[in-house]
């Protein structure tokens, strides 16, 4: 048996702000299909977590967790779903808030989660082999428990689903939190601030990211935030393993979020492109093509490209656009300014409703994800399984998973330009139309998008073999 614990700040169906969520909500399902592997996750007891999850927990134990001169108490709840254990670490001052992020203090309330999931570890009934944490909210993890360790020979795994975000405090926080002679200091240090994504790339004994691409791309100082020189030191243990979907949930013959269900068929989703356009307010037609963005409405998912080329569009082409997502002020504003001067071509929803999402997936033309970067982007995957065709920036995991639709040689699932440039956006756009009106390489079109999924079967294998390589190299 091969027990691994996952340690993440986010899961569906708990608690999500972001792709990270997702992953974690969906890899150790696949995992455990394999011979032998059982994984369980541990996460956070945010008062953002629905009662109807709360209720079902099971309270386990309490225990104190030593925070440098600080000693806290923390819970632990666990609770079953779909045959993954999860445990659950409540503390009132740092969980019981409103939201997930976004608290001054957001570094210490991880730094605490993590030093609790090492008392936590002594409470389990299970014993892990392996613990792999997910991105600078549980990077303090993996390095406590090489310098604490709290069970002998625990591996560890780190991956880095967004460099951007690292977890910064104030370099004296050391000595605040921990209780650890000066000579580790270095290994929680980077440019004068201690850096919980360092500590984690620093003491992990493997460390991944979501995409091929993205493990080059983080070498990089383009890219990387400023932590090339330590990825570039620890390159021969960076792997870069691409995510899957979880393909039964995004599945829209089944999807009960949609109006008319499909398998592959162009006419039932212009029967939901109908529907949508009368929910959003935009002119009905069911011919004109419809383009979609559901994200975050931050300046990574290529909102500046679009913010240059936007009215350019709406003007010269005969399109519609909806876009659905919150984000930065900058943005929100911008764009209901076109929606007010456009009301038939541009539709704006400034939330987060997974209904909608799901309709706009199952009636959309085209999906835009112009990325300034892109660790790998779960969009794009559930819109080739929704038949939508993506349009996007090569960089990290979209370069990794479409390829550029070529009339010669009638291969590709979707479109795709290279330089960060909104001019080349607006290009590619208006090929993407030109395929849209050319019935032949239209059909071809779908027809590779229809043999193109990206499922979690191969990525859990590789986990699996980072697991196996990690244990033997134990004995
Ligand atoms: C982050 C990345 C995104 C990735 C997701 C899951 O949200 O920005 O590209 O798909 O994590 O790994």
């Amino acid at each position: 048996m091969k027990n691994v614990l996952f340690v993440a700040s986010e899961c569906t169906p708990f608690i999500k702000t972001g792709g990270l969520a997702d992953v974690i909500g969906s890899l150790p399902q696949a995992l455990i299909k394999h011979e032998k592997m059982e994984v369980r996750v541990i996460l956070p007891l945010y008062d953002e977590i629905p009662s109807k999850w709360r209720d079902q927990m099971t309270y386990q134990t309490s225990f104190h967790v030593p925070l440098g001169w600080r000693n806290q108490e923390a819970s632990l709840y666990t609770l079953e779903h779909n045959n993954v254990f999860y445990y659950f670490i409540s503390n009132d001052y740092y969980f019981t808030r409103k939201g997930v992020y976004g608290y001054y203090d957001d570094g210490e309330r991880f730094v605490f989660f993590s030093r609790a999931v090492m008392e936590a570890l002594q409470h389990l009934d299970f014993t892990p082999e392996i613990l792999h944490a997910h991105d600078w909210q549980a990077g303090m993890a993996v390095a406590l428990a090489k310098i604490i360790q709290p069970i002998p020979n625990l591996q560890t795994v780190f991956t880095i689903h967004n460099i951007k975000y690292q977890g910064l405090m104030p370099h004296d926080m050391f000595d605040e939190f921990f209780s650890l002679p000066r000579e580790h200091f270095a290994g929680f240090e980077w440019n004068g601030m201690l850096n919980c994504m360092k500590s984690g790339l620093f003491h992990a004994d493997k460390i991944t990211t979501v995409s091929p691409t993205y493990a080059e791309e983080i070498k990089d100082p383009y890219y990387s935030e400023g932590l090339h020189p330590i990825l570039l030191e620890r390159s021969d243990d960076v792997l870069g393993v691409l995510n899957g979907i979880d393909t039964d949930d995004y599945n829209p013959l089944k999807d009960s979020y949609i109006e008319v269900n499909y398998r592959h068929s162009r006419i039932k989703k212009k029967e939901n492109k109908v529907l949508l356009q009368e929910k959003l307010g935009l002119a009905i037609d069911p011919e004109k093509p419809l383009f979609i963005m559901i994200t975050r409405l931050v300046e990574q998912k290529g909102l500046h490209l679009l913010q240059c080329i936007l009215e350019e569009l709406l003007h010269q082409e005969d399109i519609q656009i909806a876009i659905l997502g919150t984000g930065d002020q900058e943005f929100e504003g911008y764009l209901s300014h076109i929606a007010y001067h456009y009301p038939d071509k541009f539709a704006l929803r400034l939330m987060f409703d997974e209904g909608l999402a799901r309709q706009m997936y199952a009636s959309a033309d085209f999906f835009l994800m112009p990325s300034q970067f892109e660790p790998c982007g779960l969009a794009q995957l559930i819109s080739l399984q929704y038949k939508t065709v993506p349009i996007v920036r090569e960089t990290g995991g979209l370069k990794d998973t479409i390829t550029p639709f070529n009339k010669e040689t009638s291969k590709g699932n979707g479109f795709s330009f290279s330089n960060y440039n909104a001019h080349d956006l607006l290009n590619v756009i208006r090929y993407a139309l030109s395929v849209y009106y050319d019935n032949d390489n239209w059909n071809q079109l779908s027809k590779n998008i229809n043999k193109s999924q990206f499922s979690w079967k191969e990525s859990a294998h590789e986990y699996v073999s980072v697991y196996r390589a990690l244990s033997e190299v134990k004995v």
